[in-house]
This record gives structure tokens, sequence and C-alpha cells, in this order.
């Protein structure tokens, strides 16, 4: 379950992707269902947010936020989670520029807070979010990919060696997880807090997908941590309206949990950390104001699941995913599949395998998938998984 992995050379997998395809000339008008870059409408109130904060372009923001981010952020977790033990706006949540940077900030402020630690490792999913590694990188921290066993979404952390959980900084985890879409239970959540608090592990959990979900709202790890009743330490999470409310180019997510954590952190943030401009964060208040554009997003969202389910059928390998927006299809060899679906049908899509990097015994588990992302509106989507189909049809 557990692999070491060393001298990694981390490569965007929209880089690799380009430098396979390049020369290759698109099949049919371009479909781009690569990137998670979602293309529903942003939502009305936007525009006349930023402009009723325009004159806060002149200051510099600070590291913070603003108190009204910090309050609505606060008070959004608690309805989201039920949380009986409130988050404290003053100590608990901090903006961030999209969740981006802060999953790379967060392994340095790991490793600054266990300095004690010579050979520290971080312990990454695979596949997983290249910012985990990233950061992990930037850490000077060694990597240990982990996978869950079985059906579960987060792994066991009982099963690593005393060797690897003592030496462990942070462990990067997400539900619903980029690609597979899985989602963790309250369970798994409880148990992961156990093993990470018994070791002093710093757990960040990437619950940027959390809105986007077919039936039922996923459970969190606040939610669990709040349920153990025990405080929020150890725990970090990481949210953003890059998915929630389709505005990946604004910019702006949060961070919340582990106070200690977020002072300490809050240090290193205030000389390096981009901060989030304050008519961006007011529009952030707004949308984490509102629910119902979240639902129409997640309703659209689960339109173009019923489709991929209509046409794509038992080639999904077991049905539509619980969560996020990717389908995470198994093909015989994904590279294969990825320049065929460009070079016949036009539909570019990303190899499973440039997700992930090879276990201890050099296999790499993403090799037989295919990502999709759901990105596109709902015409759009049917015409590509109409080609889809047509060309696995032919195949
Ligand atoms: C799993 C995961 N985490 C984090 C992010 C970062 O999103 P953002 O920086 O826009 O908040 C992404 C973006 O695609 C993602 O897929």
């Amino acid at each position: 379950m557990a692999g070491t992995t060393s001298a990694v050379r981390l490569v965007s997998p929209f880089a690799r992707l380009n430098d396979r395809l390049a020369g290759i000339p698109p099949g049919r008008p371009p479909i781009l269902l690569g990137l998670g870059e979602p293309q529903h409408a942003i939502p009305d109130f936007v525009g006349p947010t930023i402009a009723a904060h325009l004159s806060e372009f002149g200051q510099y923001p600070a590291i913070r936020g603003t108190d009204a981010f910090r309050r609505t952020i606060a008070d959004w977790l608690g309805h989201r989670y039920s949380l009986v033990h409130a988050i404290d706006p003053e100590r608990m949540v901090l903006p961030l520029n999209g969740s981006r940077e802060g999953l790379f900030f967060a392994a340095l402020g790991a490793r600054e807070r266990t300095r004690r630690i010579e050979r520290p490792i971080v312990l990454l999913p695979n596949p997983f979010y290249q910012a985990y590694a990233a950061g992990a990188e930037a850490a000077g921290a060694e990597i240990v990919l982990v996978e869950p066993d079985g059906e579960r979404t987060l792994p066991d952390l009982a099963t690593l060696g005393e060797d690897i959980l003592a030496r462990t900084v942070a462990i990067y985890v997400a539900s619903p997880s980029n690609p597979q879409g899985s989602v963790a239970t309250l369970g798994e959540w409880k148990r992961l807090i156990g093993t990470a608090r018994q070791y002093d592990i710093m757990i960040l959990a990437d619950e940027c997908y959390s809105e986007i979900y077919r039936t039922a709202p996923p459970p969190g790890v606040l939610e669990a941590a709040d349920s153990l009743g025990d405080g929020y330490g150890n725990v970090l999470t990481f949210h953003s309206l890059s998915k929630r409310s389709n505005l990946p180019g604004l910019r702006c997510g949060f961070a919340a949990g582990d106070p200690g954590f977020i002072a300490g952190w809050t240090r290193l943030r205030n000389m390096a950390a981009p901060q989030v401009p304050g008519p961006l964060q007011a529009v952030a208040v707004a949308a984490y104001s509102d629910e119902s554009h979240v639902a129409a997003n997640r309703a659209l969202y689960n339109e173009k699941f019923a489709l991929a389910e209509a046409i794509l059928g038992d080639r999904l390998g077991g049905g539509v995913p619980q969560g996020g927006f990717f389908l995470w299809l198994p093909v015989p060899d994904g590279e294969a599949a990825a320049v065929r679906l460009w070079q016949e049908g036009g539909v570019r899509t990303i190899p499973g395998g440039y997700l992930c990097l090879p276990d201890s015994e050099g296999h790499n588990p993403g090799v037989g998938y295919l990502r999709i992302a759901m990105v596109q509106d709902l015409d759009v989507t049917r015409e590509a998984l109409t080609r889809m189909a047509d060309i696995f049809d032919r195949s």
C-alpha cells in the first residue's frame, strides 16, 4: 500500500499532454475535457459586487483577509457540516488565492512546525493533484505514496510502519477525490484523525469538490473532528470558489482548522504568500451566503452524469462517481486512448497515468484510465460523449 518515491521529476500533466499531442491535428472541431475548468455560467452577483468594492484595489489586502470574509466562512462551515463546536473566525480561517497555492504552502507550514524531524515525509494519494507533490518537494520532504484499500477513499495510516509514521509531517487527502470522485465516510475521517493525532501529523484535506455531488453531501474532515469532540487540532480543510461557484479565474478559496497551525502558517504566509484582493473577498462573501447558484450548478453536473450513463453505459466500469466532476474511465491504455480521441474525434482528455507516480514496484496505477472533465455545457458534453462512444465502438 505504501511506496516511497525519490528523485521525482514533477511535470504538469497538461504540459505533458501538450507535448504528446504536438503536431497531431484534432480530427473534429475540438472539445476540451482535459483541464478541470468549469465552463458553466458565473454567478450574477460577481460583477456588481466587484464594482461596489472597486476602491479596495487601491489597498494591499491583509493576509488574514477581511473580518467579513472570515466570519462568513466560519458561519458557512458551521451550517454545511452542522458543527456543534464553532469555527473561530479570528484564529481558524484564512483566505487563499485559490486553493492551489494554499495546498502548496501548507507543506511548508507543516515542515516548519516539526523542525525536529530530520528527514520529513509527506504522504500523498496516487493519483494526486500536482500542487501536493510540488509542496512536498519544496518543503524538502520525502514523498511516500499511500493508496486506500478496496472501496475506501482514505488510506488507513495504521497499516504504515512506525519508521514512516514517526517521520511524517503531513498527509494530503481529497474527498471527493480527483480524479476518482469517491467520497470518504465520516468513519474514515475519524480514523484518519485518530492516527494523525497520535503521531502529530497534519491532515491537509482537499475538499474543493465538496459541493459537487450526486445525491448526498460528502461528510467533511471538520465534521469528523467536531464529532470526536477534542478540538480541531491536526486538521486543515481547503475549499475553493473555482468549482463551487464556477469561478476558476477569480482565484479565491480558503483554509480552515487547526488554530495552532494557522498561527505559524500565517507568519510564513505574511512574508511570502499571495493575498486575496478585497473586492474578490467580497465576491466570496456573496458566494458563500448563497446556495441557490450552487444547487443549480450541481443539478447541471448531475444532468451531464446522467447523459454519461446513458451514452457510455458499461464503459464507465461501475457507474458514475459519488462526487466531483470527472469520469475516471477504465481503458486498456490511457495514453493511447487520449491520442485516439483527439486524433479521430477532437476530444481532449487526460491519460490517467499522467496524474500518478509509479509506486515502489514501478507500477503506475493510472495507466489503464482516462480522466474526462465534465466541464462543458450540456449540448457540448452530449456531442463529446457521443463522439467518444463511436470511437470506442470502432475499436
Ligand atoms: C483536487 C484539486 N485540488 C485543488 C485544485 C485547485 O483549485 P483552485 O486553485 O482553483 O482552488 C484543483 C483544481 O483543479 C483540484 O482539482
